[in-house]
């Protein structure tokens, strides 16, 4: 039985901790929440003792697992703790955005870096809820590239609306792994979201696109990717489940999937908590883990950068190095 705490009573918090405790293989056994009515609710819905500082967590608690649901503006200072303390810890995405998830900006990479700095020598472990990865259609996608299906890849089409912003990128990074260079259109210092327009390419001559806006809804569904192979291309699409393969150069469907619950968005979730909690009974690394979660944030670093200096093209590599100093 896998013992987890949670820090958090709001609602993502609530969501994951009610998903690790239905789990017939782990618990949540305390809760912890700064705001004294969320810690209140917290307790009451687990039924367990809770806590208002991770200071007092850790002195009265001995568990496994911490599922350390805080928001991206605030999420490295816990985490650093929390690995100080030599705990283990599931989070939420992105790993830090000072200026909020769509905002993320290249100063945000040192911020984080020193605690994957210290998780990397830790040996713990560290993961992040790329929940997408769950998602069937995603799935499907995933293993017709790396099953070779799609036969060499050529060319990766992607947009997301920003609700979907770190999921995209993370879609793109998994099955293609880090591109080489980006150049961005874009002013990251418009209000809000800036709008983007990501031009990318791998080190094997693989070229891409990735298109970013919160402008546009969620009617031409929030977030598509197609990946296109010499011998087929296919595409995946949006949170209900839509999933197409065609052979190259033709329109005729040669497998076409959608769920049949409508809804890949909600199973996601508990499906990433039972990989969190089966790596941790199998002493493997999480679902995605610390570099997953790293990669994304230097992909997203690169873009700002980019877009800073009018579309140059900049190296992922060089804004790594940058940031781990
Ligand atoms: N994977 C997905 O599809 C998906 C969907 C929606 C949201 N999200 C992510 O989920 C996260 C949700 O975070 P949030 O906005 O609920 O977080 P938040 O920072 O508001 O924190 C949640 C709760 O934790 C408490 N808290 C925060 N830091 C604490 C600390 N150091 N000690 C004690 N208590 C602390 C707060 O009082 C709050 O009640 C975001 O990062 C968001 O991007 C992911």
């Amino acid at each position: 039985m896998i013992k987890c705490a949670l820090i958090s009573g709001r609602g993502m918090g609530l969501m994951h901790g009610g998903n690790f405790h239905n789990h017939p293989d782990a618990e949540v056994v305390a809760v912890c929440d700064m705001d004294p009515e969320l810690l209140a609710a917290a307790k009451e819905k687990f039924g367990v003792p809770g806590y208002s500082s991770i200071e007092e967590l850790l002195a009265a608690c001995d568990v496994d697992l911490m599922l350390m649901i805080v928001n991206e503006t605030r999420r490295i200072p816990p985490l650093r703790q929390l690995l100080a303390a030599g705990q283990n810890v599931f989070t939420e995405k992105p790993l830090c955005g000072l200026e909020g998830q769509f905002r993320v900006r290249e100063d945000d990479l040192p911020i984080a870096a020193a605690a994957i700095s210290e998780w990397r020598d830790s040996g713990l472990k560290f993961g992040i809820d790329f929940n997408y990865r769950f998602m069937t259609h995603f799935r499907k996608l995933h293993d017709d590239i790396v099953e070779g299906r799609l036969g060499e890849i050529r060319m990766v089409r992607a947009r997301a609306h920003f609700n979907c912003w770190s999921h995209v990128i993370d879609q793109i990074l998994w099955n293609m792994g880090q591109p080489e260079w980006v150049s961005v259109m874009g002013d990251p210092n418009q209000e809000g979201g800036w709008q983007r327009m990501i031009q990318m390419q791998w080190a094997n001559g693989v070229i891409g696109s990735l298109a970013g806006s919160n402008l546009w809804g969620y009617d031409d569904h929030p977030l598509r990717i197609m990946i296109v192979g010499d011998e087929r291309y296919a595409e995946a699409r949006g949170l209900e489940g839509w999933y197409r393969r065609r052979e190259a150069n033709t329109s005729e469907d040669e497998a076409l999937w959608e769920s049949e619950e409508g809804n890949s968005y909600q199973t996601s979730f508990p499906r990433m908590a039972d990989g969190v909690i089966k790596a941790m009974h199998a002493n493997e690394s999480f679902p995605a883990d610390g570099e997953a979660a790293w990669n994304e944030l230097v992909f997203e670093g690169a873009v700002h950068r980019s877009a800073l200096n009018n579309g140059e093209r900049v190296w992922l590599a060089d804004v790594e190095k940058a940031a781990m100093g």
